[in-house]
């Protein structure tokens, strides 16, 4: 079944607003595993806009789930990682003029520090995510550096869904096979295939359905909507989604879904 990580950090951009204790994020992670999420994901900024160190500490000591770390390589964070150890890291570029993560990583354009970071990663017993563009020669790069793991950015499908509200549309379609085209490639180098990014309630259904993806991390939409619902209900009704748009390609997990999860290394 395709797991969710449900990214915090929205909560603790509204916390930040006031500089205040709540909303806490650590509170809306144990809330989220409750409604039955697989896993949470954060992202410690350099500029530290949404989530901040103690807050990752305290994840640590209170989630009874796999935590996803999403940093850049910058060395403080990684050394920051490296001591919190989480289940994976997954190593994101950053600009601090921008209002979220608005491109994949540039894997192929510096190959010898993603080694090195890898290798900092693989010494403390981390899995390395790379998050990268649908792009073949971002996926032979992850492989060379050691990556384990690469996560699709599905923001260029999301947002041509969003505008278009069809996935049979042609400018809809074309942006869903270029991830499910970079899965393929993922799993046949031997990595895990994760997606994520602006993947909200309407547009999930066919990135979940794609052959072997493995984990989907979702935050923005699962935030907005447990403002009204409660954050146990929206992860909820997530899953219901990711598991009927799986299952719709897959009614006992057919010899061709668990093909796609050879590469994995994740159980
Ligand atoms: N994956 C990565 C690498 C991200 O940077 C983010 C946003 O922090 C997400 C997934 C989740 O994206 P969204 O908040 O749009 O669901």
């Amino acid at each position: 079944m395709v797991e969710l990580g449900v990214n915090i950090d929205h909560v603790a951009t509204v916390r930040q607003a006031r500089r205040g204790v709540e909303p806490d994020p650590v509170w809306a992670a144990v809330e989220a595993l409750l409604g039955g999420a697989d896993g949470i994901t954060f992202h410690l900024r350099e500029d530290r806009r949404h989530m901040q160190d103690r807050d990752i500490e305290r994840l640590k000591e209170v989630v009874p789930g796999p935590l996803n770390f999403e940093l850049a390589a910058v060395d403080s964070i990684v050394d920051f990682a490296c001591a919190i150890k989480p289940a994976m890291a997954m190593l994101v570029p950053e600009r601090r003029e921008e209002v979220t993560t608005e491109g994949g990583l540039d894997v192929a354009g510096q190959k010898t520090r993603m080694r090195e970071v890898v290798a900092k990663f693989a010494a403390s017993g981390i899995r390395a995510s790379a998050f990268i563009d649908a792009e073949a020669r971002q996926i032979d790069a992850a492989r060379e550096c050691g990556f384990e793991v690469c996560e699709i950015h599905t923001g260029p499908y999301a947002h041509a869904f969003n505008r278009l509200h069809d996935e049979t549309l042609p400018e809809v379609a074309r942006e869903l096979e270029r991830v499910a085209e970079a899965g393929r490639l993922i799993q046949s180098a031997g990595m895990q295939f994760n997606a994520g990014h602006g993947l909200n309630y309407r547009n999930v259904g066919p990135i979940a359905a794609l052959p072997g993806v493995s984990e989907l991390h979702i935050g923005h939409s699962i935030v907005s909507r447990a403002i009204f619902d409660g954050m146990r209900e929206a992860v909820r009704e997530m899953k219901r989604l990711i598991e009927q748009a799986s299952r719709a390609i897959d009614p006992q997990h057919s010899p061709q879904r668990d093909e796609g999860h050879k590469g994995n290394t994740k159980k």
